[in-house]
């Protein structure tokens, strides 16, 4: 396939173990990750990133507006068998980056990430044969204007980030929670969580935010009724 506008990693991330596509605008990161898939072409740790999208996608077949100036970024991994846990180590990791620059988000389960509970970054997680595809959209200059929640962006808290200091970050604690054992994930995920202990809706109905469990369920509570739930939304 065709490798259009590759550039050499630029100096300022650190890479360590990973490959890096640099672009400066491409329909979708995630869509050039499925494409070096099909086509053969992926390897294990391959990061694909773009300054713009022209068509970014997100959950439930949701674009993912996406001007110049925010972090686009698709990170392909082999695996040996799919891991629903990974979404909340992803999560995590990213959370951490923001506190690092000195934000304090909120992680809305499973992986969106609030500030002040406008949504500041979202995960979108694909599998293609035996790879895993992590997506991942960071606002930082910009923030788009969405039907179905508040939106933020970095610059709203602290200006001059660097998007390439933010995908160094990124990836030294995506590597940092993918290779933790779930019950820290787990611990810092509740930590780090909105609405946990509160009442949010589910299905248009009330319920408690219990946490999560050993298998990566959320816990819900109705009354004296426990429900647990693995993919689905929930609104606060
Ligand atoms: C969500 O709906 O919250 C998930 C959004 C994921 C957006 C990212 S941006 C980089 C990658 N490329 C895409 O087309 N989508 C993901």
């Amino acid at each position: 396939m065709d490798m259009i506008l590759y550039k050499t990693p630029k100096e300022n991330i650190k890479l360590d173990t990973y490959k890096l596509l640099s672009f400066d605008k491409i329909p979708s990161t995630q869509d050039y990750a499925h494409d070096l898939i099909l086509h053969g072409e992926a390897s294990n740790k391959t990061i694909i990133k773009a300054l713009a999208q022209s068509a970014g996608r997100g959950r439930y077949r949701r674009t993912w507006v996406s001007h110049h100036g925010n972090l686009y970024t698709s990170f392909i991994y082999k695996i040996e068998e799919r891991d629903p846990k990974l979404s909340y180590a992803v999560a995590v990791a990213i959370a951490e980056t923001l506190i690092s620059f000195g934000l304090t988000p909120q992680i809305k389960w499973p992986n969106d990430v609030l500030i002040n509970g406008k949504k500041i970054s979202g995960v979108l997680i694909e599998y293609a044969q035996s790879f895993v595809i992590v997506g991942i959209g960071i606002n930082i200059k910009t923030c788009p204007t969405v039907k179905e929640y508040k939106t933020t962006k970095i610059n709203n808290f602290v200006k001059d980030i660097d998007i390439n200091d933010v995908l160094s970050v990124l990836i030294k604690e995506i590597d940092r929670w993918r290779n933790l054992d779930f019950a820290f994930v787990r611990e810092r995920w509740m930590n780090l969580a909105a609405g946990l202990n509160k009442t949010i809706q589910y299905h248009g109905k009330p319920a408690e935010l219990i946490g999560l469990n050993e298998d990566g369920a959320l816990v819900l509570r109705n009354g004296s009724r426990y429900v647990l739930t693995y993919g689905d939304e929930i609104s606060m």
